[in-house]
């Protein structure tokens, strides 16, 4: 596995202290119970250690957020402050000046790209990391540290206090990512961000865009202008759909980076393309445009892959595409690609990929292109079963022995679009229904057998939006099963327990109630009474 995938582990000393404190199995549970008894030991997802002691911290109107003079540190203070001030109703400035207060400083120690350690005490909290994303992440753990209702937007009777102690933390895995399928159903910009918000929660760091499928293309593309303005006017249901201009996706673009997530963006093919092969007749083999598409079935659709203008419009599309993208990947789809043969498969994912590499992206696709040629670097997404056949996770885990990355989105574990019961009315159930203990409980590490644990980049937790239609559904579905999700790809197995998760996850109802996150009250989950 390439280094690059990989975020420094804190010393190991900090892990053993995690291992004693919430190893899996019942002989640890009386200390992690009385760690999920401390608001240092709720924290979602769970940090390396988390030792409670010492003074509290009351942050009170005299407050100020202290900044070191960058401007990166300066915007994580501002981001801390937009959440603090409706619900203390104090000022708190930021500055770089002063004593005490909440400090938030870059320093050395061993916190790779992402890491941080918070000290509370009696003069304050600081949360020092190396980078500014390891500020930010500390930041969404101190919000957890206080009480919900600081979550509100309007002014709350506190007291904000905030338990004295430290904070350790690191995440286990350096790609963190969701996906949003905007293709079957159209999002604004607004509403991603919104998502995006309540992605940065939980430390989540890529968002996967699926930019483009059957019912709809969701993308400007200049060179190509049907695709977004033909292709892009309908969606699952025959609804008006709609297309982010390239402004609005720069746009999404840098809300994300503010909130430290990469953008991700799919172009799925050579299948799901028949918004593609609608909005452009030269495209389709038969030289005849098919109507749009508004159901939800697929693998029909198929670019056509022995003519050259096929590999004209991918190249155009890579290259607007990544001009866009300040990411490093570019996701190429090639998942359920039925209506093309094998061999033409093979064929357009060998010639696609160095598109992409041409364009200074690197490839990641589901993981049906274990079955071509995945690209030296190129990163597979499974989103296979446990009932998937042994030969294809041996396809898969072979590609992994031989230098491909995974990252992991097992349908029946993470896919969000799934039901939770048979009584969820939303959702589909194809890949079977996923209650909230089955979401969290598995080990990504050694999830796919014969798969070595060092080619696993991460996690990610897709939500495909056939029934998916606003915001509230958006949270229903991800809510609570995301965290878990973020928890798998952040926290030390260690850590790793359904019993003390759950009383976690339990301590994080009351923060979406104050946010306005609608969420499935699973009955695994001892939520407190309402
Ligand atoms: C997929 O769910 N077709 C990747």
């Amino acid at each position: 596995m390439r280094q690059h995938h990989r975020t420094p582990r804190l010393l190991g000393t900090l892990l053993i202290v995690a291992a004693a404190g919430l190893s899996a199995g019942t002989s640890a549970a009386p200390a992690a119970a009385a760690r999920a008894a401390s608001p240092l030991g709720r924290v979602v997802p769970a940090p390396v250690s988390a030792d409670a002691g010492g003074t509290p911290y009351e942050i009170t109107r005299g407050t100020r957020i202290r900044v070191d003079d960058s401007s990166a540190v300066r915007q994580v203070g501002e981001y801390l402050a937009d959440v603090l001030r409706p619900s203390t109703g104090y000022g708190l400035p930021v500055t770089t000046n002063g004593t005490g207060g909440i400090r938030l400083r870059l320093g050395g120690g061993p916190f790779g790209d992402e890491g941080y350690r918070l000290d509370s005490g009696a003069q304050g909290v600081t949360i020092t990391a190396g980078k500014p994303a390891g500020l930010f992440h500390g930041v969404q753990t101190l919000r957890q540290l206080l009480p919900a209702a600081v979550e509100k937007r309007t002014v709350q009777p506190g007291p904000w206090v905030v338990a004295g102690g430290t904070v350790k933390d690191a995440p286990r895995y350096a790609y963190r990512g969701a996906m949003l399928d905007v293709s079957r159903h159209f999002f604004t910009v607004a509403q991603v961000k919104r998502y995006i918000d309540e992605l940065a929660l939980y430390k989540i760091n890529a968002l996967h865009l699926h930019l483009s499928d059957d019912q709809g293309w969701r993308i400007a593309i200049d060179s190509w202008p049907r695709l977004a303005a033909y292709g892009g006017s309908t969606e699952v249901g025959g609804g008006k759909g709609g297309f982010y201009t390239k402004a609005q996706y720069e746009e999404i673009v840098r809300y994300a980076a503010s909130r430290y997530l990469e953008v991700v963006p799919e172009i799925d093919m050579p299948g799901h393309t028949n918004a593609a092969l609608a909005s452009y007749a030269a495209l389709n083999c038969n030289g005849v445009a098919p109507p749009l598409y508004t159901g939800t079935n697929v693998g029909f659709s198929s670019l056509c892959v022995p003519k050259p203008v096929t590999y004209a419009f991918v190249d155009d599309v890579i290259r607007e595409l990544a001009a866009l993208t300040p990411g490093r990947y570019l996701h190429i789809g090639g998942d359920e690609a039925h209506s093309t043969s094998h061999d033409d498969y093979v064929t357009f994912m060998d010639r696609v990929q160095p598109i992409v590499a041409k364009y200074g992206k690197t490839v990641i696709g589901w993981h049906q292109l274990t079955g071509a040629h995945p690209a030296k670097g190129a990163l597979a997404q499974y989103w296979g079963l446990d009932s998937t056949s042994a030969a294809e996770k041996d396809q898969v885990a072979r590609a992994a022995r031989n230098g491909t990355g995974l990252i992991l989105s097992p349908a029946d574990r993470v896919y969000l679009d799934m039901k939770y019961t048979d009584a969820t009315p939303l959702g589909q159930k194809w890949a079977g229904l996923v209650e909230v203990r089955r979401s969290y409980d598995w080990n990504p590490g050694t999830y796919l057998p014969g798969a070595p644990a060092s080619a696993v980049a991460g996690v990610e937790a897709p939500l495909w939006s056939e029934t998916i239609v606003k915001d509230a559904d958006i949270d229903y579905m991800t809510f609570p099963r995301l965290p878990g999700a973020a928890e798998l790809g952040w926290s030390p197995t260690a850590t790793h327990d359904w019993n003390t998760y759950r009383v976690r996850l339990a301590a994080q109802g009351p923060r979406w109630e104050a946010l306005g996150i609608g969420y499935y009250r699973s009955p695994q989950v001892p939520w407190p009474a309402r």
